[in-house]
């Protein structure tokens, strides 16, 4: 069903080409918005496979898949970035998500939302550096975005009750499920699956398991994936950074330290799927 608000995805790398889908597959006008040209073809490329997908396994009509690529704009111009809600989805970096987020403030509306589907930054943080602050909160959607059923609705300290309401409908009418989370850090599942990954990655590192028997195991015990392979899905940078902000954000606990074989994948440039190397080939 067509929607009347105009959505804006700022990033076209894992996260942003998956949120962009969602929102043009529910109706929207869904602009997508990457500095880099060359990550802007690549989601266009995946979103038609993706749709192609579920038109073979009949779970979308070819009429339904028009309209969604009809939906889809994709742009590096920011001055394109125009939208009643703006989520943005770029590198896991305050700094640059704070210096796009003024960009943002100053090109839109001021009753624009702007949302973040920051992992593990204090949404407060960013929202304390635009004008209307009250308009900013987190929308933390799940790897990979079509699939994932959860999203974590992050409420800021400046956030109105108006900006998470209107942010619980969108995730409704994305055919999400939605939370409305703290703003502390890690909210619930990042906090709760660092653990997932850092003892794992502590099995490894003392040489105690292989990689593949960690995966082998944890999927044989009925996780959907091994913590290896789900950090090769994440991507080891985005990894890295949550693992650190987390333990630096809760005082550097000696349970949440990162591992050295994190900062080893990211120095190697061996970040996962994305790069077609991680801890396995792709
Ligand atoms: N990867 C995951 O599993 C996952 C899950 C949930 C949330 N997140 C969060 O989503 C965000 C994006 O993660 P990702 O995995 O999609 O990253 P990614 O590395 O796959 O993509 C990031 C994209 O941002 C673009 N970019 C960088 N600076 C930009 C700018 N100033 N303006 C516009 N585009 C810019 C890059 O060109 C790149 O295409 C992060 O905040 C991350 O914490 C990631």
């Amino acid at each position: 069903m067509p929607q009347s608000l105009t959505i804006c995805v700022c990033g076209a790398g894992t996260m942003g080409s998956g949120i962009a889908q969602v929102a043009a597959q529910n109706g929207f006008k869904t602009i997508q918005f990457d500095v880099n040209a060359d990550m802007l073809a690549v989601s266009k490329k995946n979103i038609a496979a993706n749709l192609e997908k579920l038109v073979q396994k009949g779970k979308m009509t070819p009429e339904q898949a028009a309209n969604t690529t009809s939906n889809l704009s994709f742009t590096s111009n920011l001055g394109d970035c125009i939208a009643d809600v703006v989520i943005e989805a770029i590198v896991e970096k305050l700094e640059i998500k704070t210096t796009l987020f003024q960009q943002l403030a100053a090109l839109n509306n001021p009753t624009t939302i702007l949302a973040t589907n920051t992992s593990s930054i204090a949404v407060s943080s960013i929202a304390a550096t635009i004008p209307n602050p009250s308009r900013v909160a987190g929308m933390h959607f799940f790897n990979p975005a079509p699939l994932m059923q959860l999203v974590e609705v992050i409420r800021a300290e400046q956030s109105s009750d108006e900006t998470v309401a209107m942010l619980v409908k969108l995730a409704k009418d994305f055919k999400k499920v939605s939370v409305v989370c703290k703003d502390a850090p890690g909210f619930i599942v990042n906090r709760v699956a660092r653990h997932y990954y850092l003892e794992a990655l502590k099995l490894v590192d003392e040489g105690k398991a292989t990689v593949e028997t960690v995966d082998a195991l944890m999927e044989n015990a009925g996780f959907k994936m091994g913590p290896f392979r789900l950090m090769d899905l994440i991507g080891m940078d985005i990894n890295y950074s949550v693992s650190n902000i987390v333990w630096e954000a809760l005082g550097k606990p000696v349970r949440l330290t990162p591992s050295p074989l994190q900062k080893h994948k990211v120095d190697v440039g061996e970040l996962g799927k994305k790069t077609g190397k991680g801890f396995y080939e792709y």
